[in-house]
């Protein structure tokens, strides 16, 4: 019996055939800043070696956003890109879900910043905290404002600026993560399916495997919070890895059962790009041909909340992902949190 409860509220859409308002993703785009940070500078960085990081990882280089460029920023130009796809203009934006673990500052919220730097005056704008699967929580959020009636046009983007939060001296943490960022605009369009269905769980009872301490109310920044590294991203690795692979295999399993499909028929998995040996066991775990596994990790590391945001994105510019085409995303973070998503592109 899996740790992993599947979630009780069993949702309507379930059915691949249902009717009425549907979700679709109209345009999506991805931006990753411009600085490349190899394996070969970080054994010039810490105690690693590139054959340790690539044989355990898959990471060849990550991007890193430069010290005037925010989390904000990057979710700007990853969002200004996918409005341009969706042939959507700011003013039609009416709210901004930003899905970041690294906000610009706590508050305002990074989605207000956003909102500023893209001028989509007349949207809501708010910020969701799901670690790494805050992008799928973000489109399942999203796509209840459009079933609803209540908005026509919704901005979901995955950003993280991780550099600013990695302790460059722990090895454990540093080779891992990557900056970038990943939006989606969600419109209903009619004879579309879209979003088929989204699975979202958590587990706070796990939320010490991943975290960071410092910055909250429990630890305001201090000299000596800030001396003892309290501001640095901390994980128990082997646990961790463990979980995403089990947490994995179960959301993805219940949303392609919700939509009464079989693995065979999606055209491409997205799995969240953290580990590549985590990629490989899920895939397998769900009976997926590695062809139909969407890999990009070896060039940005684990972005968090924009890895499968980033790699949607890719899929799509790539021809990998054709309109009509099955999607299975899959996601796993901090909290913990995991999540897996049906589209029909
Ligand atoms: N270079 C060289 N050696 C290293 C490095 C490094 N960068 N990092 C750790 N080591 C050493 C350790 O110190 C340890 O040495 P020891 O045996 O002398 O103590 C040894 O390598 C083995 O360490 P393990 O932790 O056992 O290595 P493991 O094979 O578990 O890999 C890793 C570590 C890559 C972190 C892996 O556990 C992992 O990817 N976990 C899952 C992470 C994940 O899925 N995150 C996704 C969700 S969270 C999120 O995305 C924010």
């Amino acid at each position: 019996m899996s740790p992993f409860p599947s979630p009780r509220f069993k949702n309507p859409r379930a059915k691949y055939n249902f009717q009425g308002r549907t979700c679709s993703i109209s345009g999506v785009g991805s931006y990753v800043p411009a600085r490349v940070l190899t394996n070969a500078e970080l054994e010039r960085m810490v105690d690693t070696t590139d054959e340790w990081i690539t044989s355990r990882t898959g990471i060849k280089e990550r991007r890193i956003a430069a010290r005037n460029e925010f989390t904000s920023d990057l979710a700007a130009q990853a969002a200004q890109r996918a409005m341009r796809r969706a042939g959507v203009t700011a003013d039609r934006v009416e709210l901004i879900i930003v899905a970041t673990a690294t906000p610009d500052m706590p508050f305002p919220s990074t989605a207000c910043l956003v909102q500023r730097k893209i001028g989509a005056y007349g949207a809501a704008a708010f910020d969701l905290e799901a670690a790494c699967a805050g992008f799928i929580y973000g489109l399942e959020i999203g796509q209840q404002f459009i079933m609803s009636r209540t908005y026509d046009t919704v901005l979901v983007i995955g950003a993280e600026k991780l550099s600013s939060i990695l302790n460059w001296k722990d090895r454990n943490t540093c080779v891992l993560f990557g900056d970038g960022a990943g939006a989606a605009v969600l419109q209903n369009r009619p004879n579309a399916h879209g979003l088929l269905t989204a699975v979202m769980g958590a587990d706070g009872r796990k939320a010490d495997l991943l975290f960071m301490a410092g910055g909250g109310s429990r630890c305001p920044a201090t000299a000596e919070s800030v001396a003892a590294g309290l501001h640095y991203v901390r994980m128990e690795g082997k646990e961790t890895f463990k979980c995403a692979v089990q947490a994995m295999q179960t959301a993805a399993e219940e949303a392609l059962r919700r939509c009464e499909i079989d693995i065979s028929r999606i055209k491409c998995v997205i799995p969240h790009q953290a580990n590549r040996r985590v990629i490989d066991a899920v895939g397998e775990r769900l009976g997926a041909r590695p062809e139909q596994v969407f890999v990009n990790l070896h060039q940005y590391g684990n972005t968090s909340a924009a890895s499968v945001a980033i790699a949607l994105d890719e899929a799509v510019v790539s021809g990998r992902i054709q309109r009509g085409d099955l999607i299975l995303l899959v996601v796993f973070g901090a909290g913990l949190t995991w999540g897996a998503a049906v589209i029909e592109w």
